[in-house]
């Protein structure tokens, strides 16, 4: 058999060894380092979407041998492809950047087809966006090619850090996958390593032989469905709520890589991945196994090792009276009460020790959103107010519709994307995220498709009034998160266990 494949990337033509993944090849030994590994190899969150002679294809299942002697086009030898960077940056359609090579493939595949809006809208059910909603990567199908306003990137970059709380670049590189992600930004040098079986460490010189040595046998989704695992605590409570093991669902696995010696690079590149990757265990992997080796070392967690050992969202079973004291149960999760207590001071709170992931009060929201939901409800409007912003929100038959005032509003594109995404992330939450865990703890859903993320199609429009004024800008959409989703239990009629359902 032969152990070379020859094709033609981006109009070149190139050589690689035959074995292993068209994804592993190109980012390899090929250096593509648009073409982004969010889930390899479950071929399901799209960030790897390339064109092989032209169609769309998802290179992490894709082995390089099938693409003997075609072609094949990343969004870098894409001829439009600066319109669409430069569209979706126009409509707030990237934010971390890391999902964005990908859905341009696919988009620039389907509208060279001919397809419209809708038609894009159904075609990214192939692909994961968790920043944006959606909405915003839509609205850039018809804004491509249209002339780019003058912007500062100034004031868009200090709203984008405003609102995900740490630094984060805005700009058409971002969106062509240049936001430095530590994967990408890693020397060609660096060893890779890799969770085995027994969760230790394998190192290789190459991806293709990290994954052969870890051994692993891919997990899949589960039939079984996500449940709430706490009872509801006893009392004659106005309003009960109970939610799921929730996944954060970033869409760039924990990455960082070290020189010996050396500081490793932050898996925090280009955005807060909504608190999940706050305490990463990947830069201290990454300088023990540089420094055991000697060489520079790039750790990977794949899809599966995030599902199985990220923190997830705390569930919680919880009760409220009508003059807002009340219990919240909640999975143990060091800090809960203090978080709880912030907004909620008539909420007991009660944790429980619950065989399962571990859980954190870095994830968006966690502990005081449940707190506000159910204190909302007592009310007849969906307002939160948090660290200073205000957001009130509708949910009804025309869609999710939003109120902020965010103070100044720095950059209006970015405010709206940043808001659009928590719209989207909350209304999943409700109706439809969460991951089943069996009694002894372990997560069975392991597929990025099996959190339940809400896909683009199936979105209900979301409608955003900026109320700007003089005071100093302050985040909103943590708040927002808060209101739709307490927007959406009410539109359900506050159905006990979430996820709820679709309305
Ligand atoms: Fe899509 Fe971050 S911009 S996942």
């Amino acid at each position: 058999m032969t152990t070379e494949v020859r094709f033609v990337l981006d109009g070149r033509p190139v050589t690689v060894p035959a074995d292993g993944t068209l994804l592993d090849a190109l980012r390899g030994p090929l250096g593509e380092r648009s073409v982004k590994d969010g889930c390899a190899p479950q071929g399901q969150c799209g960030c790897c979407t390339v064109l092989v002679d032209g169609e769309p294809r998802v290179a992490c299942v894709t082995p390089v041998r099938r693409v003997a002697d075609r072609r094949v086009t990343t969004v870098a030898g894409l001829p439009d492809a600066a319109a669409w960077a430069e569209a979706l940056c126009a409509t707030g359609g990237t934010q971390c950047g890391f999902c964005t090579p990908g859905i341009i493939v696919r988009l620039a595949a389907v509208t060279t087809a001919g397809g419209d809006r809708e038609a894009c809208a159904e075609a990214l059910g192939g692909h994961l966006c968790r920043c944006t909603g959606w909405q915003p990567v839509l609205d850039a199908v018809g804004r491509r090619g249209a002339p780019v306003p003058e912007r500062d990137p100034g004031p868009a970059e200090a709203r984008a850090a405003i609102e995900g709380g740490v630094p984060q670049r805005v700009g058409a590189a971002v969106a062509l996958g240049a936001g430095g992600f530590a994967a990408d930004t890693a020397p060609a040098e660096c060893l890779i390593a890799l969770r085995d079986r027994s969760g230790g460490w394998v190192v290789a010189e190459t991806m293709t032989e990290a994954r052969r040595l870890a051994g692993r046998v891919q997990g899949r989704r589960t039939t079984i469905a996500a449940c709430p695992p706490l009872d509801a605590p006893p009392g004659d409570w106005v309003r009960v709520l109970r939610t799921s093991w929730v996944e954060p669902a970033y869409l760039e696995p924990d990455a960082a890589w070290c020189e010996p010696g050396g500081a490793p690079a932050s898996p925090l590149a280009n955005g807060g991945a909504f608190g999940g990757k706050a305490a990463s265990p990947l830069p201290a992997v990454a300088r023990t196994l540089a420094d055991r080796h000697g060489r520079p070392v790039l750790a990977l967690s794949t899809r599966e090792d995030v599902a199985r050992l990220g923190p997830k969202r705390p569930p919680v079973a919880a009760g409220i009276r009508s003059d807002g004291s009340g219990v919240l149960r909640v999975v143990a999760t060091p800090g809960i009460d203090e978080v709880v207590r912030t907004v909620a001071p008539g909420l007991v709170v009660e944790q429980v020790a619950v065989p399962g992931p571990p859980t954190s009060t870095d994830i968006r929201g966690a502990g005081w959103a449940e707190a506000l939901v159910l204190a909302c409800s007592l009310g007849e409007r969906d307002l939160v107010r948090f660290r200073g912003g205000e957001a009130e929100a509708v949910v009804d038959d025309d869609g999710i519709h939003v109120r902020v005032v965010p103070g100044a509003v720095l950059d209006e594109v970015v405010l709206r994307s940043y808001v659009t995404g928590a719209a989207h992330q909350a209304y999943g939450w409700v109706t439809s995220e969460g991951v089943a865990v069996d009694g002894d703890g372990a997560v069975l859903d392991l597929t990025i498709r099996s959190f339940g993320v809400v896909r683009a199609a199936a979105l209900p429009e979301i409608r955003i009034e900026v109320v700007p004024s003089d005071a100093p800008a302050v985040p909103v959409s943590d708040a927002v998160f808060a209101a739709v989703a307490a927007a959406t239990w009410r539109c359900l009629g506050y159905p006990t266990d979430w996820p709820a359902g679709v309305p």
